[in-house]
């Protein structure tokens, strides 16, 4: 495994590969990497891919109260996750190498970055969607793996691949969960005993919600104030940004339930924002 940490040491290694017939798949990350992000890899690894992994913190996609200083860079153990996976290179630039000079250029996905998170994040997926649109232009992959835990971000980048024509393929991986439901993330490291007890709160929210929607309830309030309900029992709850029920796809709200539905939720346990999601398909009980 090598460990790249120029665009064009990636570069002339992804031209290397390239050369000796491989498809290059890319995993993009921000490092702290857990089982979530193993799965991401070892899907390209599987498939055969030329692998690389970038583990970059990104600052443009993190607000100024948001928690860019605190976000955790564990890069030995991250490192070592990759030389395990099989992975083939690991891309490890700085903010320098990548923001050269300042950057005026930005991809803006409009519509899609405004609801859910975006309305709680302003400016946060300007900064996933030109990272990543960089990242695509210096890696030049032939897939690159996305997860559902991210669902947002995931039609976002899946959008901007097809409004902007890059010859990419976007794989979208099934979110990895602890055995009593709680997504992985590597945020969850911020969260106490307590905490991370009450944190389950979501993915029992989202549950409900599927019931409900499998036993016919069609009303996306009815559906939401029931996640509520749940979400608020949760002691360590300072909050909840949002409960959306949208098409999957184009993140438009839906008046009512039909097809495929995606449920989203953006909750505060103590000062720490969890996300997490299901896509539920209304039309198969
Ligand atoms: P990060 O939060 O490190 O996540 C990297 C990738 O791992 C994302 O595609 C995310 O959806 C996926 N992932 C995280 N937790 C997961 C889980 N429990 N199950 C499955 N997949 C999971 O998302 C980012 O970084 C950044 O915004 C990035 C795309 C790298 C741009 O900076």
């Amino acid at each position: 495994m090598k460990v790249a940490r120029t665009i064009k040491s990636v570069r002339q290694l992804v031209i290397a590969a390239r050369g000796n017939g491989e498809k290059i798949g890319l995993v993009p990350t921000m490092g702290a990497l857990h089982e979530g992000h193993r799965s991401l890899i070892m899907r390209s690894v599987k498939a055969g891919n030329f692998t690389v992994v970038s583990v970059f913190v990104n600052p443009t996609q993190f607000g100024p109260r948001e928690d860019f200083n605190k976000y955790p860079r564990p890069i030995r153990d991250d490192l070592k996750i990759c030389r395990d996976t099989g992975v083939n290179v690991v891309f490890v630039p700085t903010a320098k190498e990548i923001y050269s000079g300042g950057t005026v250029t930005w991809v803006e996905v409009e519509k899609m970055s405004k609801p859910m998170c975006g309305q709680f994040r302003p400016g946060h997926f300007r900064g996933v969607a030109t990272v990543c649109a960089k990242l695509f232009n210096i890696v030049q992959p032939d897939v690159a793996y996305f997860g559902q835990k991210d669902a947002q971000q995931a039609a976002i980048i899946k959008r901007m691949v097809a409004d902007l024509n890059f010859p990419l393929k976007i794989v979208v991986c099934p979110t990895v969960r602890a055995a009593d439901g709680l997504a992985l993330s590597s945020r969850n490291r911020y969260l106490s005993t307590q905490q991370r007890r009450d944190a389950t709160c979501i993915y029992r929210s989202l549950a409900a919600a599927r019931e409900m929607i499998k036993a016919g309830v069609k009303a996306p309030k009815t559906i939401a104030g029931r996640m509520r309900k749940i979400l608020e029992k949760a002691g360590s709850l300072t909050g909840v940004d949002y409960i959306s029920v949208v098409n999957p796809d184009t993140l438009e709200e839906m008046k009512h339930v039909e097809g495929k539905v995606l449920i989203a939720v953006a909750a505060r346990i103590g000062s720490t924002r969890l996300i997490d999601n299901l896509i539920v398909d209304a039309d198969r009980r």
